[in-house]
């Protein structure tokens, strides 16, 4: 049986950031599965439709990571067939040996609710803005509106809300630094997974 780590948190808390390094250390594949709701917020048209025929090119395009993408991957992410639609993709990938992370919203609660170890990563709200407002060269008093904006229909929406599992280890990123981040972050995998 694979080993699935899920990562859920808010926006740029370094869900992403622990997701990599995680998966570098383990030796295990990577889905950033916030991804697949940015690639369907910016192809248009029907977004049930735009989710059901994304394609590896959909998820390359360079426009992905702009904070325009993450509004319209968290207005798309409220509807419940297009989160259907995206399941079965996840769900697979989340089976690959010998073992996989995927970083988003709903894994520990959705996709994988029998993931061996769940982490829920956290950070003020003014630290994952100026963090993200440092990475895209944006102003941070707008990039804490917008963040605020996509928290709050993260975690309002009916379907698949933002909330921690309840088995989650939660960890606070707020005044750690990325190696302290990761450092806690691959604790809390030993602490479940046999050594071999
Ligand atoms: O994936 P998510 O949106 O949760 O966040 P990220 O893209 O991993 O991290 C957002 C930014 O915060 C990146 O520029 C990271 O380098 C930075 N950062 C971090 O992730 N963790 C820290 N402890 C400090 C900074
Ligand atoms: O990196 P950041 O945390 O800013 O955003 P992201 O992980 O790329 O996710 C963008 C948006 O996609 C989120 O605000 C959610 O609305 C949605 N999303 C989701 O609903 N479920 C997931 N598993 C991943 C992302």
């Amino acid at each position: 049986m694979s080993f699935i780590i899920a990562i859920d948190g808010p926006a740029a808390s370094g869900k992403g950031t622990i997701a990599r390094a995680l998966a570098r250390h383990f030796g295990f594949h990577h889905l950033d599965t916030g991804l697949l709701y940015r690639a369907t917020g910016v192809k248009g048209g029907d977004p049930v439709a735009a989710a059901r025929n994304l394609t590896a090119e959909d998820l390359t395009r360079p426009q992905l990571r702009s904070a325009e993408a993450g509004q319209a991957a968290s207005r798309v992410a409220a509807i419940p067939q297009v989160r259907e639609a995206l399941v079965d993709f996840q769900r697979r990938f989340a089976a690959r040996e010998p073992g996989a992370v995927l970083d988003g919203r709903d894994i520990g609660t959705v996709i994988c609710p029998d993931a061996q170890v769940k982490l829920y990563v956290v950070a003020s709200d003014r630290v994952r803005a100026d963090r993200r407002a440092a990475e895209l060269g944006a102003d941070p008093a707008a990039m804490l509106d917008q963040l605020r904006e996509r928290d709050r229909r993260d975690s309002e929406r009916a379907s698949a809300p933002l909330r921690p599992a309840d088995d989650a280890v939660v960890i606070d990123t707020s005044d750690l630094q990325i190696d302290e981040a990761v450092a806690a972050a691959i604790a809390a995998v030993d602490r479940v997974r046999p050594a071999r």
